[in-house]
């Protein structure tokens, strides 16, 4: 499809896989309504960055969970709170949301279903390995004994997706967050600096 008008070609190339895995997790496996507390677990990487401003979008209560040193980006998108993960356990302060998006860390499933509302709903989109086995194995169990709902998300491409997120940008509602832009010659850099799992945003390759 069409580059979106006013976007660069790097922020274009940062759009499909991440923001359409927020965008789906969001809208399609959580059902996100505005008012509602949404809590983003990993708001400052390449999913959470779009998860963040695309929850802002539909009107959503949006917590930020990230380390310090990146509480003023996600403040910066649009979050209305912050929680430093280094500082404080979301999962154990009292706090209830009505949709957890997880991009990132890890808690184990019984600590998300803690910290959702009666009629909450957890969606899984990246982190641990434990995190995303206990998502796609516990996730339907637990669904099923209560009122919560908790599951995984396999997100996937398609054009009237991105056709969304395409309006989302023109409209200024969300602008994608570049951490670091790096020339084809340095694509295996550019991977091992993204597999360190702290890039503030996305990392794009130039061509
Ligand atoms: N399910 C799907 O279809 C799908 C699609 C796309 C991606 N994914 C997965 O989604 C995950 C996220 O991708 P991404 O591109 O957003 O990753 P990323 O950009 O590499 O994530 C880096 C960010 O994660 C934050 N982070 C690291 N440890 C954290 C913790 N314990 N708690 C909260 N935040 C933490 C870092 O913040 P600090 O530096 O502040 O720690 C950093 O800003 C990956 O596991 C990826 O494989 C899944």
């Amino acid at each position: 499809m069409l580059k979106p008008t006013g976007t660069t070609f790097e922020e274009a190339a940062a759009v499909p896989l991440a923001a359409l895995s927020a965008l789906q997790g969001l809208r399609d496996k959580g059902g996100i309504k505005p008012g509602q507390k949404v809590l983003i677990n990993g708001a400052s990487g390449g999913v959470g960055t779009f998860a963040v401003q695309i929850a802002k979008s539909f009107g959503a209560e949006v917590t930020g969970v990230c380390s310090t040193r990146n509480l003023d980006t996600a403040r910066s998108i649009g979050a209305d709170h912050v929680i430093d993960y280094t500082q404080e356990d979301f999962t154990n302060n009292g706090q209830r949301y009505d949709l957890i998006l997880a991009a990132n860390g890890y808690h184990p499933i019984s600590a998300y279903k803690r910290a959702l509302s009666p009629k909450g709903i957890y969606v899984m989109v990246g982190g641990s390995m434990a995190q995303m086995f206990q998502a796609i194995l516990l996730g339907p169990g637990i669904s099923l004994t209560g009122s919560k709902n908790l599951g995984f998300l396999s997100a996937r491409p398609n054009r009237e997706d991105l056709v969304f997120m395409k309006k989302l940008l023109e409209a200024g509602h969300v602008v994608p967050v570049i951490d670091r832009s790096y020339p084809l010659s340095e694509v295996a850099e550019a991977l091992r600096y993204l597999e360190e799992g702290h890039a503030r945003g996305k990392v794009v390759i130039t061509v």
